[in-house]
C-alpha cells in the first residue's frame, strides 16, 4: 500500500474506494474466464457498499454491458445516475410497478408463478430472465414448471425472453454435492428448452472460482469485483485486491494509569499504564458493536486493540506508551491487501459482504484513480 492511500485529508470517516482496484478485479475474472463468458456486473446494495453509479460507470468504462441490482429503487438510482447498460432486477417485483421496467427499460427477473402470470397478463414491452430454483429454496420457479412457463413467454407479443438462471447454494466450497446436483438439475432443465438467443447465467463469485461448469454464457460476480474470494484462505482468482479502504482518524490521545477503566460499563481496565488513542468512528457509521474489547484496526502501519465498547460514534485503541501514535493519525479499520474485510469478518462470524454493506451512509465515499 503506498502511503497516499493511507492520507485523508477531511477529519471525517472516509471509505476510500480505488475504482483502479475494482478494474483490475475485473481483469483479473476475465483473464480467468474463457473470452466469450460475459460479465453482468452485481452493483446492489449500493454495489456492497462502494457506490453504485460510481461502480456502474466505471464498469461500464470497462466494458461491462449488464449490471444486475436487487431493487427497482436500486435500478431507477442508476437510470438516473446515467448508466445506459442492461441492468437486471433479481429481487420481486410488485405489479403495479411492472410499467416501471418498460419505462426504465429494465430487465425483469420472473422469481415466481405468480410474477409470471402478471406478465403474461399485462403485455408490458419488457425483457424477462427466468429464474429457476434448482436448490437454494430462496426464489425462482420450479423447473418442473418451466417449460410451460416458458413457451408461453416465448410465444407472448410484448415480452421478450432474454435471460435464464439459477443461482447456487453452496458453491463457496469446492467439489460440494449439492453444487453437483444444482447444477445438473440446471443442465437437464435446458435439454428440454428452445434456448436460442438466451443469456443463460449461473455463477457468481464463487461459481466463477470453483465450477467452470457453470460459467454458461454468462456470469454474475459480485464480492469478487469488489476484491474479495468467497472463502478466507481459497484464493482461485489471482490478482484481486480489496477496492475499499475505510479510514477514521485519531481525534484524542490519553494517558491511562493502571486500573482505570475505558468506555460504558467499564468492559476495560487498563492492566498497565498506557495510552489510549478514540477515533471518530462508531457503531453509527456501521462498526459493529460486537467488535468491543475484539476487534483491531491499524494506525501508522501497526495493528491496535480496540478497548471498552463500541460507541455510537467512537472506538478507543490501546496504542500503549511507546508507539507513535498521535492525534490527528489516520486510522485504517480495513481494506488493504494485509488487513481487509475478511479480519473483521472472522473476528464477527461472518462474512466480507456483512461488513462491506453495513458501513454507514455517514462515512464519505471518495473515489481515487480512474476518472468517473
Ligand atoms: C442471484 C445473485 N447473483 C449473483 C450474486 C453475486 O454474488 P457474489 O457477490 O457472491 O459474487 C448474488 C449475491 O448474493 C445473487 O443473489
Amino acid at each position: 500500500m503506498g502511503k497516499a492511500h493511507v492520507a485523508v485529508e477531511s477529519p471525517e470517516p472516509q471509505a476510500r474506494v480505488r475504482l483502479g482496484a475494482i478494474r483490475r478485479n475485473l481483469e483479473a475474472l476475465r483473464r480467468y474466464l474463457h473470452p466469450s463468458v460475459r460479465i453482468i456486473g452485481v452493483v446492489k446494495a449500493d454495489a456492497y457498499g462502494h457506490g453504485a453509479v460510481a461502480v456502474s460507470r466505471l464498469l461500464e468504462s470497462a466494458g461491462v454491458e449488464h449490471l444486475a441490482v436487487v431493487t427497482l429503487q436500486e435500478a431507477i438510482a442508476l437510470r438516473e445516475g446515467g448508466i445506459r447498460a442492461a441492468i437486471l432486477v433479481l429481487g420481486v417485483p410488485g405489479r403495479e410497478e411492472l410499467p416501471l421496467y418498460e419505462r426504465y427499460r429494465l430487465e425483469l427477473a420472473i422469481t415466481a408463478p405468480e410474477v409470471a402470470h402478471w406478465v403474461v397478463e399485462d403485455a408490458h414491452r419488457i425483457r424477462v430472465h427466468v429464474e429457476v430454483d434448482t436448490g437454494m429454496a430462496r426464489l425462482g420457479l420450479d423447473p418442473d414448471s418451466v417449460p410451460t412457463w416458458w413457451e408461453r413467454l416465448r410465444q407472448h407479443p410484448t415480452v421478450e425472453l432474454a435471460g435464464l438462471y439459477t443461482h447456487l447454494a453452496s458453491a463457496s466450497e469446492p467439489e460440494n454435492r449439492q453444487t453437483r446436483e444444482q447444477i445438473r438439475r440446471f443442465r437437464a432443465l435446458l435439454g428440454r428448452l428452445d434456448t436460442e438467443g438466451v443469456l443463460i447465467h449461473v455463477a457468481s463469485s464463487a461459481g466463477i472460482m470453483h465450477y467452470p461448469e457453470a460459467h454458461f454464457d454468462a456470469v454474475r460476480p459480485g464480492i469478487a469485483l469488489y476484491g474479495y474470494a468467497p472463502s478466507p484462505t481459497l484464493q482461485v482468482v489471482s490478482g484481486l485486491e480489496p477496492a475499499l479502504c475505510w479510514m477514521a482518524r485519531v481525534v484524542s490521545v490519553r494517558f491511562l494509569p493502571r486500573g482505570a477503566s475505558v468506555s460504558y460499563g467499564a468492559t476495560w481496565r487498563a492492566p498497565r499504564p498506557t495510552r489510549i488513542a478514540t477515533v471518530n468512528v462508531g457503531y453509527a457509521d456501521g462498526v459493529d458493536r460486537r467488535l468491543s474489547n475484539r476487534g483491531f484496526v491499524e494506525i501508522r502501519g501497526q495493528r491496535y486493540p480496540i478497548v471498552g465498547s463500541v460507541n455510537m460514534d467512537f472506538i478507543m485503541v490501546e496504542v500503549g506508551l511507546h508507539s507513535p501514535v498521535r492525534f490527528g493519525d489516520p486510522v485504517v479499520l480495513f481494506g488493504t491487501p494485509s488487513w481487509h474485510a475478511w479480519h473483521w469478518a472472522e473476528q464477527l462470524d461472518t462474512i466480507p459482504y456483512e461488513i462491506l454493506v453495513r458501513i454507514g451512509t455517514r462515512v464519505r465515499r471518495i473515489y481515487e484513480g480512474d476518472r468517473i
